[in-house]
């Protein structure tokens, strides 16, 4: 009697924990503020798409939903109207594209399709945009004075770090100011730093999205690179695939080079025979 129930129990834990696990493995999606993002939702389309049941909501509120064979819209709330696009006829998915995305489109939505059990699947969704390219200010009694450094138009909120030569800076910056500017929900974020600068330092101040993990940089009193804002994701992809092609090609020559080898060999060797 005791192991049928052992069994139960065991398939019921297993059923919580994959539905937790599909529930854990969703890692929030995350789309640029003014463009369009997919928020994917796979499933398993019915034959007859009229028997389709598909509601995309967000706590009650209606972003998108497709029912009876089509795209319905009558109890779409404002917010998404003319901004949503379901894909079932076009690539049998339940995914939905949000366009012309803004702040307040950071949240959880839920994806409730099937015909006639229905599944759950929840995406979050995170958003994000560049700043600016960074302006630095310096002081008109230079070299000593407070320097300024300047990104504006991002989101999340930046982290603006400076160094001195590329080694961390032996004074502190004044707390960052970060101004979130109400109408485009975008920050503008703002370090100082009271300092005396020679001119053969280096100064360089780094504003930091940690969400998009991109790094846009201004340089003071660089010789060579003066005043390019980079973005210091690109110069190590370059140099690292600059660095395996060389690699690709040396082997591909070493290769060769040792096949031609043997195979002159074997001809030498098939001739003494012959
Ligand atoms: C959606 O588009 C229709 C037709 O172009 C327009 O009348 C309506 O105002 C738009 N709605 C929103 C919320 O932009
Ligand atoms: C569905 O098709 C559209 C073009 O019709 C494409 O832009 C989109 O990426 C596709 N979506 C998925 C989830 O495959
Ligand atoms: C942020 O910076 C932009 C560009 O300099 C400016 O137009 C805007 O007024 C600033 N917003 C706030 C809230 O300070
Ligand atoms: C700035 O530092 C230099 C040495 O690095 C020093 O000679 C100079 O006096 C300092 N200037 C001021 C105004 O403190
Ligand atoms: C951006 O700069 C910060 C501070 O120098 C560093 O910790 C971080 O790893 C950098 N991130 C990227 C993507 O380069």
């Amino acid at each position: 009697m005791k192991k049928p129930r052992a069994r139960n129990l065991l398939s019921a834990f297993c059923l919580l924990a994959s539905l937790f696990t599909v529930a854990c493995v969703n890692s929030p999606i995350i789309g640029i503020i003014g463009e369009a993002v997919m928020l994917p939702c796979p499933c398993m389309l019915p034959m007859n798409l009229d028997q389709l049941y598909l509601y995309w909501q967000i706590q009650g509120t209606v972003v998108d939903t497709f029912i009876n064979g089509e795209a319905s819209r009558s109890h779409q709330d404002i917010m998404y109207q003319n901004r949503t696009k379901l894909f079932v006829r076009e690539n049998n998915t339940c995914s939905l594209l949000l366009s012309q995305l803004s702040v307040k489109d950071e949240k959880t939505y839920e994806c409730l399709h099937g015909s006639p059990h229905i599944t759950k699947n929840d995406v979050s969704l995170l958003v994000a945009v560049n700043y600016t390219p960074p302006v630095l200010q310096v002081p008109s009694e230079q070299p000593r004075g407070r320097y300024t450094c300047t990104a504006t138009g991002g989101f999340p909120e930046a982290t603006i770090h400076w160094l001195l030569d590329n080694q961390p800076l032996p004074w502190n910056p004044e707390p960052q100011q970060s101004v979130l500017d109400e109408s485009t929900g975008r920050y503008n974020v703002t370090s100082t730093l009271a300092a005396n600068i020679s001119q053969d330092s280096t100064l360089t101040c780094i504003v930091e999205n940690k969400r998009l993990n991109v790094n846009l940089s201004q340089t003071l009193n660089s010789p060579s690179i003066q005043d390019t804002p980079q973005n210091h994701i690109v110069i190590p992809v370059v140099v690292v695939s600059c660095c395996g092609v060389i690699v690709v090609v040396c082997l591909g020559i070493t290769m060769m080079r040792r096949y031609l080898r043997t195979s002159r060999r074997t001809i030498q060797h098939n001739n003494t025979v012959v």
